[in-house]
């Protein structure tokens, strides 16, 4: 017998042991097996209790696929807040944005602070699709007082929309939300937006281009994270007429941006994005719009690159 064998077994003989500390251990074994052995059952039950749910026409063979798990089955994946508060009079959304996230200072108050103007250039925009026909034919359509941009970067599509807005006449506070974080390695492409102590200076490089088209009166940022900002925009009652979702393109983050914002969108309003059709749709954007319009049985109709959804 080899030696690490001998050692092994040594372990349960009563040289090393007295009687009692034996009985301990050899209880504490059956346990540990008996736990884990049932825990085994347990995921397989939960497995077959998944392929005993199939749609009527599915083939029993696909039975594991995210396609049989019938989409009431699985209430969490599409349950988002349901009851928004009634919605505020367009002409307060600035006021309460202001108030609500700025503590009823307007940002843009002595902009630039001292201590970053040095690292902001006069104009510096980089958009993807940013000023697509598709603004202009939904803005002149929905004639929005409330823009809600979810996704916003150097404010390449929000500042077209103020633009057009302005040169067709129509009133409109444009909301950016976005955490101005970028992603994870877009410096890479970006090496001149400058960075403070690991700050990179996107929410003050967009807003600075805000402030080189005259902007800052119609356009404000609400720099947090796509879901906790949606979410808050729901319980302050603050509601789109026209809403543009281009933040994170995984299918998770789409599918949850489409999900909420679609809360916050006033009836009669429309909701859109980029990249239906571009290499970043396989990332899950179409996916995400698919599975969002067949769940609430609504239309996509595709503008360019870009898919809309019109409230019901
Ligand atoms: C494609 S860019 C938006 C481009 C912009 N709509 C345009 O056309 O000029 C995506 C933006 O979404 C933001 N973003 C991504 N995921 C986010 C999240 N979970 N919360 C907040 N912002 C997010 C990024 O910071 C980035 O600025």
């Amino acid at each position: 017998m080899k030696e690490h064998d001998q050692r092994g077994l040594a372990i349960f003989s009563g040289k090393n042991f007295t009687r009692p500390t034996a009985y301990v251990l050899l209880l504490s074994l059956s346990y540990a097996l008996g736990y884990l052995s049932s825990s085994s059952v347990s995921t397989k039950e939960q497995a077959s209790r998944i392929e005993e749910t199939p749609q009527s026409n599915t083939p029993r063979k696909n039975a594991t696929t995210d396609s049989t798990i019938s989409l009431q089955s699985e209430p969490d994946h599409f349950h988002f807040t349901t009851q928004c508060a009634d919605p505020i009079p367009s002409k307060l959304v600035r006021r309460t944005i202001i108030d609500r996230v700025f503590n009823g200072t307007n940002p843009y108050d002595g902009f630039p602070p001292a201590h970053v103007s040095h690292l902001l250039r006069r104009k510096r925009i980089k958009g993807w699709g940013s000023t697509g026909a598709v603004f202009e034919n939904l803005i002149r359509k929905v004639k929005p007082r409330t823009i809600i941009e979810v996704g916003t970067f150097l404010g390449a599509s929000a500042i077209h929309m103020a633009e057009l807005t302005k040169r067709l006449g129509i009133r409109t506070q444009i909301l950016c939300v976005d955490d101005f974080r970028g992603w994870p390695g877009f410096r890479d492409r970006f090496r001149d937006i400058g960075m403070v102590n690991g700050d990179v200076m996107l929410l003050y490089q967009f807003m600075q281009n805000v402030a080189h088209v005259n902007a800052t009166e119609s356009v404000l940022p609400v720099p947090f994270s796509t879901g906790s900002a949606l979410e808050k925009l729901c319980e302050w009652g603050v509601l789109g007429d026209l809403i543009e979702v281009d933040a994170g393109h995984d299918f998770h983050s789409a599918w949850s941006d489409i999900n909420r914002a679609y809360k916050i969108l006033r009836p009669g309003g429309v909701i859109f994005g980029h990249d239906y059709f571009t290499g970043a749709d396989n990332k899950g954007v179409r996916r995400a719009v698919n599975l969002f319009a067949r769940v609430k049985g609504l239309r996509i109709l595709l503008d360019g690159q870009h898919w809309v959804i019109d409230s019901p």
